[in-house]
């Protein structure tokens, strides 16, 4: 299962990215935009987070995408959809390399990601960030995101989204305005 993107390719995670991803993890600032601590993750955490991505069946549009530069081949991150541990819910998440940020990559790559899901019968999907991380709450309103709620927690507030489809007609269409 490949998604293409007039810029990216998305296709879901292997084992074999474990080295792109220690990268990605290891720069503090995609682990304080990621958990709301600037701690850079090692390479043991990195790969029990990919071992536990893994494990989850990748069907009914959960997913987690690695993201490449369709002309280049570069690595940029990764973004995908994730069943919410607390909860039944479907989780948007991502987290891209600092030279990818400032492009529209997240966004493009989000966009995708959640059609994908709503495209595989989702019919909600939920995504949270933190009121401090500007850029990811504006990627989140740039896929179409609706703020529902916000709950203070030990790393900061945590501002809570939610996409819903809605059916026309029996046709499953994805609502993108708020
Ligand atoms: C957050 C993140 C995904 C954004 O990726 P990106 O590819 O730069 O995002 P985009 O370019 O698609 O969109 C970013 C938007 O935020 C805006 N933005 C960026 N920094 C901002 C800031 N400090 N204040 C306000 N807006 C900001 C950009 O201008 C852009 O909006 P615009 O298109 O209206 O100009 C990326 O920085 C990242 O991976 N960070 C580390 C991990 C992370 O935070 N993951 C999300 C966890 S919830």
């Amino acid at each position: 299962m490949t998604i293409l993107t007039p810029r990216l390719q998305l296709r879901p995670l292997v084992a074999a990215d474990l080295d792109d991803l220690v990268e990605l993890y290891a720069d503090r600032e995609v682990m304080r935009g990621s958990s709301g601590v600037a701690t850079p993750r090692d390479r043991a955490a990195s790969e029990g987070w990919l071992t536990q991505t893994l494990a989850v069946p990748m069907t009914g549009g959960w997913a987690t995408f690695r993201v490449d530069d369709r002309s280049t081949g570069t690595f940029l991150g990764r973004c995908g959809l994730r069943r919410d541990d607390s909860s039944t819910d479907t989780e948007l998440a991502y987290a891209f390399a600092r030279h990818a940020w400032g492009r529209g990559i997240a966004t493009e790559a989000a966009t995708a990601v959640v059609r994908h899901g709503f495209a595989a019968g989702l019919t909600r999907v939920v995504a949270c960030a933190l009121a401090e991380n500007a850029a990811s709450l504006r990627v989140l309103e740039k896929v179409g995101m609706r703020r529902v709620r916000e709950e203070p927690t030990e790393v900061g507030v945590l501002v809570y989204h939610e996409m819903v489809a809605i059916r026309h007609s029996g046709r499953r269409t994805v609502q993108l305005d708020q």
